[in-house]
This record gives C-alpha cells, structure tokens and sequence, in this order.
C-alpha cells in the first residue's frame, strides 16, 4: 500500500494506474475506522479498480464548539487496517494540501437541495463542509467510482445530488450500514458513551424499526408516530433532535401512504450525537 500525503504525488500514482488502463475506486474517510469503513473499503475492491481510501478530519464541516479537535485520529492503526484489506493506496493529506488557501477562500459551494433540513438544521454549515471537501478529493483523485456508507443517509444523497448535477464522471455507490450485534449502528463517536450509554444505545435503532413496522403494517398518522418515536427515545434518556419520515429518493416530507420511504434520526445520548436511518 501506497501511503501519500501530498497531491503530486497522489497525482502521479494515479496517473502511473490510468495509464495502465486501470480504474479507481475511492472511499472517502476521516479515519478512525471500524467494520463500517471496512465494508465499504470491499466494496470498492469488487469495481475492479485500484482502490484510494482517504482519511482526512475535515475542519470544514465541523461547526465552532463540535468535536474537530477531539475527533479520534488513529491513523497507524488506520494504516494497518487498510494495508490488511489490500487497499492500493491512502491519501492522508495535511489541512493545508487540502486548503491551500484556507477552508473558506475556496469560493463558494452550493449545496443541493437534499441538503436542507433534517441534519442541516441541527447542524448549520455541515453539509457546506461536506460538499467543499468533496469538491476537492473528487479534483485530487478523479475517481471511477467513489462509496459511501448508508449510514449517512442525506450526506450520500447530496453527494449523488452533486455529481448528478455537475460534471465528475463518478459512480457513486452505497454500502448498507453496518451494525453492533445489537443493531447500534457502527460509529466513530460511539466510544463517546459511557458503558452505561452504550447498553442503552440500540434503542435508536428499535425505535427506527418500530416505526418502519408501523408503517409497513400501514399505519395511517406519520406525524403521530414521528411524535410518538420522539417519546419513546426521550423515555430512555435520549435528546433527539428529529425522527423524520421522508421519500428515499427525494428526503421530501412524505403523505400518509407513500411506501417508499426511509426513517431517519438523530438523537444525543450522553456526549454523543448519534444517527441512524432505516428504509422501509
Ligand atoms: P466518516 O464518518 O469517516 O465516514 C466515512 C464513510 O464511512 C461514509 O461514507 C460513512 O457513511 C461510512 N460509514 C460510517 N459508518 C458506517 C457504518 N456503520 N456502516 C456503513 N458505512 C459507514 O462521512 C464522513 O466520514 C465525512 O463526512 C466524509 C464523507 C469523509 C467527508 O469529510
């Protein structure tokens, strides 16, 4: 495994690939990695293409007062983990390769639609971040194929959104979120929680599958269970920001009846801010 740390020299392997006729295949990350990343790192090994996987904290996306300072950097490990997976190369760039000018002289970025409400607004400015971040990696490493993980259900959204409507020649490629034996879902910020937390953790998951059982059984009052969802998680402690019913596709609040839907939330629990989704 190749291990790069500045864009001529990602670029040069890159290019040394291409001329072989070789495809890449990309996965995106801010390190940290378990099962999750793992799973979308085979993913990537399955196109056929050489596969990039990135690790870079992206300060862009992280809001005064989140954890950008915090959030765990564990890169040896990391290497060694991606290095066992046969992955071609690691792109783990310093802020300033990434920025060369600074996050925000950059130039501006539009964010699409899918991109409003739900996480954007508990988290103003997040997926402004994301997309900023994306514009880059996607210039740096051009890829053929780029995976993300269903875990982040809008982020995979906005970011098919945004190559559907610029120009990058990607596929993008979702992975099913992978889960604990309990059904929490993997994440970086689950070592946030107490072992008291982490017992209690799973309940977002029931809860999601609870009302994706109400629904499937056609439940006919969406706002009703969203409410009551809300209750069951504060019940066990969690704050939850929202539970919400959306279109899969489109993350448009849905009518009584649309059956191709996904439950999404997001809840506190103890220091961390969990998410989770389940598609009906
Ligand atoms: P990060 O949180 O490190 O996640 C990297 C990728 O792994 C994302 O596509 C995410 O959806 C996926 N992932 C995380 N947990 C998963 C799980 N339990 N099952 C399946 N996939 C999972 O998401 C980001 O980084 C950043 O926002 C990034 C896209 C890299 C831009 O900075």
């Amino acid at each position: 495994m190749y291990t790069l740390t500045d864009a001529e020299s990602l670029r040069a392997q890159l290019a040394h690939w291409r001329a072989q006729g070789e495809r890449i295949a990309f996965v995106p990350t801010m390190g940290n990695l378990h099962e999750g990343h793992l799973q979308l790192v085979r993913r990537a090994r399955q196109t056929g293409g050489r596969v990039v996987v990135s690790i870079f904290v992206n300060p862009t996306q992280f809001a005064p007062g989140e954890d950008y300072d915090t959030y765990p950097r564990t890169l040896e490990r990391d290497s060694r983990l991606l290095s066992a997976e046969n992955t071609d190369a690691l792109f783990a760039p310093d802020v300033s390769v990434i920025y060369p000018k600074g996050g925000e002289a950059a130039g501006h970025v539009d964010v699409p639609a899918v991109g409003h409400g739900l996480e954007d607004d508990f988290r103003p400015g997040f997926f402004t971040g994301v997309v900023r971040v994306m514009v880059r990696l996607f210039d740096l490493v051009q890829p053929d194929y780029t995976v993300f993980g269903e875990k982040d259900y809008q982020q995979l959204a906005v970011v098919r959104a945004m190559v559907e409507n610029s120009e990058w020649p990607t596929e993008i490629i979702g992975v099913p979120t992978v889960r604990e034996a309990d059904g929490l879902a993997m994440s970086s910020r689950n070592q946030y929680l107490t072992e008291e937390e982490r017992e209690r953790a799973p309940v977002l998951h029931q809860t999601l599958e609870y009302v994706a059982e109400q629904i499937t059984s056609g439940a006919p009052r969406f706002k009703l269970l969203e409410t009551d969802a809300m209750k069951q998680l504060k019940d066990s402690g969690f704050v939850p920001d929202y539970v919400s019913i959306r279109h899969a596709d489109t993350l448009q609040t849905v009518v009584e009846g649309e059956r191709r839907c996904v439950v999404l939330a997001a809840a506190h629990l103890g220091r961390a801010r969990l998410i989770d989704n389940v598609i009906v």
